[in-house]
């Protein structure tokens, strides 16, 4: 049976132990009930796909109402939601996968349906350059403030619920990429203008997530960080304002970086000239802390390529929702039994649910057969809130 580097364990800088390095990616799968109190059938999905990897990502949490960013999406902005998410941490880690709560507010990328009547916020009142965006409302320095507490907030909720770590959504242009983004963010106070100055929300969140850990937790509770290498607005953030971000994270208390990419081996999108993959560019930054891949990595030879040099984990995302025991299988040698498609006639196995196929049908890598007349059956019979 063949050896794969990704199945054996690593240590993260604050000595904790992961039994592999396959992380299950953050993915909203829209089964949270309307106020983001999790729901059973969330539970049961993300405890189906919590039995191979190490680390399991949740789909990320608003830590308060107006950072909703989808419909049934899970919160972490109340006190009342920590029972639920007492739950959800059990079932994950009754399985043997670290539990791992990714929060954020959607700032800008939501609106006021999804927020129920409160306008979008974001570092400055600029529209996000995307056909219906709303203009969201700058932050006040009091907001400011008060949005790093509800970072803080949401992970000690976390704390509380017994999950082994929270993930700081800093990337796919939600409100902590807001801030890094120039064009985003357009103040002239501490908190924008330099890159010095913009990159302060996101240091100023994990600062204070940080003490919070100090306060409620013991050394093993896991902070990651989650980001997006670069944007294509103009302006808009690049691999060099990246690397620099990822140089001052080495100077945190996090515990891993997350490169969020639809393809792990992408190379920049700004800079044709620059022909090195992103990842590696930020590996050979990454001194201190381990660094997630992500994107389209199918079989266990494409994550065992991208662990044997770029990598410290590989994350998947859609290759654990089409098949939820892909380590179990890679470890038993059985790994010729992976599924690569969805099938319609799964779907119901595989704990997704009909908001869920409505909302990943036409994203591109989710090439559904047999998605016809009876998918369609199943989304109309839903009733939507
Ligand atoms: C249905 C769906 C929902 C997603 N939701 C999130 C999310 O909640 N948080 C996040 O950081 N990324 C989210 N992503 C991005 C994934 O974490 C991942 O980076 C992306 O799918 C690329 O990896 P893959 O090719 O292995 O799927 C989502 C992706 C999909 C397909």
């Amino acid at each position: 049976m063949k050896s794969y580097q990704f199945l054996t364990p690593f240590t993260l800088p604050n000595g904790v132990e992961i039994k592999n390095r396959v992380v299950l990616a953050p993915m909203t799968e829209q089964m949270a009930f309307q106020d983001g109190t999790v729901t059973q059938e969330e539970i049961s999905y993300l405890q189906q796909r919590a039995g191979g990897v190490g680390l399991l990502i949740t789909p990320v949490a608003y830590i308060n109402r107006e950072g909703k960013g989808f419909e049934g999406q899970l919160g972490a902005d109340h006190d009342s939601k920590i029972a639920g998410l007492r739950k959800l941490a059990f079932a994950i880690k009754s399985r043997g996968a670290k539990a791992i709560l990714q929060i954020f507010s959607a700032g800008r990328m939501t609106n006021s349906y999804i927020t129920r009547g409160l306008q979008p916020v974001s570092a400055s009142a600029i529209a996000a350059p995307r056909n219906g965006a709303e203009t969201p409302r700058e932050l006040s320095h009091t907001e400011v403030l008060q949005h790093i507490q509800d970072f803080a907030q949401a992970t000690r909720r976390a704390i509380e619920a017994g999950f082994d770590g929270v993930e700081l959504h800093g990337a796919n242009t939600y409100l902590l990429q807001q801030f890094v983004s120039p064009h985003s963010n357009r103040r002239t106070d501490q908190w924008g203008g330099s890159l010095e100055k913009r990159l302060s929300f996101p240091l100023a969140v994990i600062d204070e997530v940080m003490k919070i850990k100090q306060q409620f937790a013991d050394p093993s509770f896991i902070v990651g960080y989650r980001l997006s290498p670069e944007e294509i607005e103009q302006p808009g953030i690049s691999l060099a304002d990246t690397v620099y971000f990822v140089e001052k994270l080495q100077d945190t208390a996090i515990d891993y970086i997350h490169v969020s990419m639809g393809n792990v081996w992408r190379t920049s999108m700004r800079d044709s000239s620059n022909t090195v993959p992103i990842i590696s560019q930020i590996k050979q930054v990454s001194t201190q802390k381990p660094v997630i891949a992500v994107g389209h990595i199918r079989t266990p030879e494409q994550a065992e390529a991208v662990i044997e040099k770029d990598a410290d984990f590989v994350a998947l995302g859609h290759q654990l929702i089409i098949d939820p025991n892909w380590v179990e299988k890679v470890m038993s040698g059985q790994q010729d039994t992976i599924r690569y498609q969805l099938h319609v006639a799964d779907l119901d196995d595989l704990g997704v649910k009909a908001p869920f196929l409505e909302f990943i049908r036409d994203m591109p890598g989710f090439d559904i057969i047999g998605l016809g007349d009876e998918s369609q059956r199943i989304i109309d019979n839903v009733t939507y809130l």
